[in-house]
């Protein structure tokens, strides 16, 4: 190949390369919502009464999704005064766990995956806890935070 010939390659990759990046960077500002992450917005659930004095309790409240609601739940848990909010998610595969009172374990249906009431894994392929989601009291409400 002879010099010319390598230069003009040269330039040519050199302008694709930067045709492409700058089409890529256009398309961010042009397309945000498509490749925008997903923020945490809080949602009102209940009263500030209303939390767990002890132990477990499953609240179910509606979010937003597309133009219309669905149902969702969290699990507020008060374990020895300490006061924390869990996703009902299965760390392996996305089932929904509920709570077991009997066993003092949340169960999940779809694995046999168990979690303490930490959220903790006791047994099944659940490779992490269960996620915390974090939550506020303002003015006697509660508050969860989604990402949604
Ligand atoms: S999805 Fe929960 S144990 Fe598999």
């Amino acid at each position: 190949m002879q010099r010319r010939e390598f230069l003009k390659k040269a330039i040519k990759f050199f302008f694709s390369v930067l045709f492409i990046s700058s089409s890529a960077v256009a398309g961010l500002f042009l397309y945000p919502s498509k490749i925008r992450k997903k923020q945490v917005r809080f949602f009102e659930v209940m009263k500030e009464e209303e939390l767990p004095r002890r132990g477990v309790k499953k609240v179910v409240f509606q979010i937003p999704r597309g133009d219309h609601l669905i149902n969702t739940r969290v699990f507020f848990v008060n374990n020895g005064g300490s006061l924390f909010v869990l996703s009902p998610v299965c760390t392996h595969l996305g089932c929904l766990v509920n709570w077991h009172r009997q066993k003092g374990e949340f169960i999940c249906p779809c694995h046999g995956g168990r979690y303490s009431i930490e959220g903790k894994v006791l047994g099944g392929p659940p490779p992490r806890p269960l996620t915390r989601l974090p939550f506020k009291v303002e003015k006697g409400k509660v508050y969860v935070g989604l990402k949604v």
